[in-house]
């Protein structure tokens, strides 16, 4: 049902992807990966009409609000513009009622454009072309343009066309807003006001439309409608044969969480937002269309990656991750973040998981730093809900919520999930009491951006106090066990979601340790060259006392070592656990199968994973392991490894890729690109997969062209797919624009900077200036 081989005017091949034919009962898939944003909203790709079973989102980023005690905060669902209500001689339009004929809903990756068309043939034989076209402004982000062109193509309709601002929407039940004020303008500016009720941010919607016929602008009085939570104007005209009736709307979005109106009074947001509603009906769809297309343009420029393969598909899924990634992203405020659906639907709320730090910050770091920066500083707002989190549970300095919403929120972790197929009640979710490896992943983050571009700045601001108030907590966190004699970090959730309560989780203790280490080598480089610096924090972090807690005890962390069979034990019972036959999971189609016919306490008395653990250790600390030991446990973990979380695949396609098998890493790799872009089409009802859209990144540039940083120095070990012929792709390192072109044969880099830079190629390391040509 969706075409990957859609070719765009002008020979555009893999920019774009269609939905070839309408089905009700799978109305999600294309209404998530198809949805448009600019990070500062998003918006799912709902049809104009209305069919049962769709969900009509418009997010904007960082509004959050708590409906109320029970529940946690969440990305409220602001109120819908994209509703065209619709009659055709006096009857409803459905695509579910009389017959449909070539019908395609695309969307173009290039200019990032939502396209719908189709011949419509109603039950008495007339038959109409219908066009509608949308986007989501990446010049001016608070801007949605759309446009419906309607042609009868045998007989003249009657035609009628109803749309406004529809406010009567909630988050699957939890209605986040105030009803508010709702005005027209001379018979055509619509205006709604709403605020979110714990938050109180306030939202002012504005619409307006613009008709014509066969180019011609046509005055049709329309009707004027307010009713609770809405506001519309609709339209009646015929509309004779072969003459095209085009219908324009240009909607705009503010709210008092823009950092333009600040600390402004709502008279003065109010104003300048319906300024903008009249210049952006002034200027129209096309003339909109145009700068939002040359702002994509800059972002293909940017982020333009080739890779010549023999499978077009992979084309397409790296502009597909490209495009995700940069609509999801709030790049214009530091305040807000990356959710795990993005702004794509309402799954997770909204809400920040380490998927930003591990999985798609590296994009950032090496493709837009300062963005990187943004999205580190939003942690470092966060410190203030940590360092709270931290004392409600008894510890000291700063831990991380697990899931985080607005930066000063703290943990937002819901604490009922899925039904527990034995009792029949909910499951209870523990990530957001013991899933702890977060606090070390963030600091983990904060080391690599600063490693990889040496933005000291940053450090001074931000970095070093996180670094150094996350180890404080880990410092606070140990537990002693006296007969081991050494300290255990127990009861917590690892990366493996499938496996609570366990105590030493391998990457839990060793993210922990490292953690430690970086606090405790950047405290004594700036006692020697910067001790001014850590003058500053000491009064905040009592940094003497807390270098004490670091230093006398990250000796005795335990660090689980690989057992007599190389195997690194993922936990202390992990490897007792019994084993059952999993082949027929690990062949679903649907992720989560096991849940079917186990429990969660059961699947926790299993050897059984629910995604990447020791071998996202494996890539995270890379140094620490010899590759015979990374080996064995991947040939003992991938098997008992179900990859029902979308973070797991990219990471064991890259370990794959690292132990020099790059056709299952391709494979991998594969599987990967298809989580959201791929046949399934129940994937991503909630929303796209944001992690595993910056893993695929990772998987072509940390993977196949392995890219990393390590030790604080720039490493390549392209190991390309046998369907690539070549990739090339632009990175930043330490402020140096680099182009980096590989074959199977050879690699070539050009450097913006007239400086020497020095790398690693294949392990040899090498210096060179402006360009480098070597034999692979
Ligand atoms: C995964 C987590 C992830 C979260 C949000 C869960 O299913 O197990 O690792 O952070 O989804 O994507």
């Amino acid at each position: 049902m969706l075409n990957y081989n859609k070719t765009l005017p002008n020979q555009l091949t893999n920019w774009a992807f269609s939905e070839t034919a309408f089905k009700p009962l799978l109305l999600g898939k294309c209404e998530s990966i198809m949805s448009l944003g600019n990070g500062y909203m998003g918006l799912r790709s709902v049809t104009e009409e209305p069919y049962i079973g769709e969900t009509r989102n418009l997010f904007v980023n960082g509004t959050f609000n708590k409906f109320d005690e029970n529940e946690v905060t969440e990305l409220p669902n602001a109120a819908d513009v994209t509703r065209f209500d619709m009659l055709v001689d006096g009857r409803r339009f459905s695509l579910e009622t009389g017959k449909v004929e070539e019908y395609s809903r695309t969307l173009d990756l290039r200019h990032a454009e939502l396209i719908r068309s189709f011949v419509w043939e109603n039950e008495a034989g007339k038959r109409v072309r219908f066009s509608f076209r949308r986007f989501v402004s990446l010049d001016n982000t608070h801007v949605i343009g759309m446009k419906m062109e309607v042609t009868p193509l045998n007989e003249g309709i009657q035609f009628s066309v109803g749309s406004g601002i529809n406010a009567q929407l909630t988050n699957t039940g939890s209605q986040h807003f105030h009803e508010g004020e709702k005005r027209i303008f001379d018979k055509k500016y619509m205006q709604l006001e709403q605020t979110t009720t714990e938050s109180k941010v306030h939202f002012i919607i504005h619409a307006s439309h613009r008709l014509s016929l066969n180019g011609e602008s046509l005055e049709i009085a329309p009707k004027m409608d307010i009713h609770r939570r809405k506001v519309a104007l609709s339209y009646t005209l015929d509309i004779p044969a072969g003459e095209t009736f085009t219908f324009e709307k240009m909607s705009t979005v503010h709210t008092s969480r823009d950092l333009a109106f600040e600390g402004q009074e709502l008279s003065v947001m109010k104003e300048a937002a319906l300024a903008q509603a009249k210049e952006a009906d002034r200027q129209g769809y096309d003339a909109l269309f145009e700068l939002h297309k040359q702002a994509w343009a800059n972002v293909w420029d940017r982020y333009h990656i080739e890779i010549d393969s023999e499978q077009e598909f992979d084309k397409l899924a790296l502009r597909f991750a490209t495009y995700h990634l940069v609509v999801m992203t709030p790049a214009h405020d530091r305040r807000m973040a990356i959710g795990a659906k993005g702004l794509s639907g309402e799954g997770y709320k909204g809400h920040s998981f380490w998927d930003t730090e591990i999985f798609i910050l590296p994009f950032y770091i090496y493709s837009r730093p300062e963005i990187a920066r943004s999205l580190l500083e939003y942690r470092y707002l966060g410190l203030e809900g940590a360092r709270r989190k931290a004392q409600e549970n008894g510890f000291k300095g700063a831990m991380y919520p697990w899931e985080q919403a607005w930066p000063t929120d703290g943990e937002v972790t819901p604490v009922w999930g899925e039904v527990d197929v034995v009792t029949g009640l909910q499951t209870k979710i523990w990530s957001g009491f013991i899933e702890q490896h977060i606090t070390s992943d963030v600091a983990y983050a904060v080391w690599h951006y600063y490693k990889a571009t040496g933005d000291q700045d940053f450090m001074e601001r931000y970095g070093y106090e996180i670094l150094f108030d996350t180890a404080t907590f880990w410092a606070s966190r140990l537990e002693w066990d006296n007969a081991k004699g050494r300290y255990h970090i127990n009861e917590v959730i690892g990366p493996d979601e499938y496996k609570e309560h366990v105590d030493n989780n391998a990457f839990t203790n060793y993210m922990a340790h490292f953690n430690m280490e970086l606090a405790i080598q950047y405290y004594n480089e700036l006692q020697s060259e910067r001790p001014e610096i850590l003058e500053r924090l000491e009064e905040s972090l009592k940094l003497q006392e807390s270098y004490t807690a670091w230093t006398s005890k990250i000796n005795q962390i335990y660090l689980p070592q690989p057992n007599e069979d190389n195997i690194v034990p993922q936990d202390d019972t992990y490897l007792t656990l019994e084993q059952i036959d999993l082949t027929k999971y690990k062949n679903q189609e649907k992720v989560g199968s096991l849940f079917r016919e186990y429990s969660l306490d059961q699947v926790n008395k299993l050897q059984v994973s629910k995604q990447a653990d020791i071998m996202m250790l494996f890539f995270l600390l890379e140094n620490k392991f010899t590759p015979e030991v990374k080996k064995a446990n991947y040939d003992y973990y991938e098997p008992k490894t179900l990859h029902d979380s979308s973070l797991s695949l990219s990471t064991h396609s890259i370990l794959a890729g690292d132990f020099g098998d790059s056709d299952l890493a391709y494979q991998l790799f594969r599987k990967a690109t298809e989580i959201d872009l791929g046949p399934n089409m129940h994937s991503s009802d909630a929303g796209i997969h944001s992690a595993s859209i910056g893993g695929i990144w990772e998987c072509v540039v940390m993977g196949f062209a392995g890219l990393r940083m390590l030790d604080g120095k720039l490493h390549l070990n392209p190991s390309l797919p046998q369907a690539w012929k070549q990739l090339k792709f632009p990175i930043y390192w330490q402020g140096v624009h680099l182009n980096v072109h590989l074959t199977h044969s050879d690699v070539l880099i050009t450097s913006s900077s007239d400086e020497p830079l020095a790398l690693t190629i294949k392990g040899n390391d090498v210096l060179f200036h402006k360009e480098l040509h070597l034999p692979l």
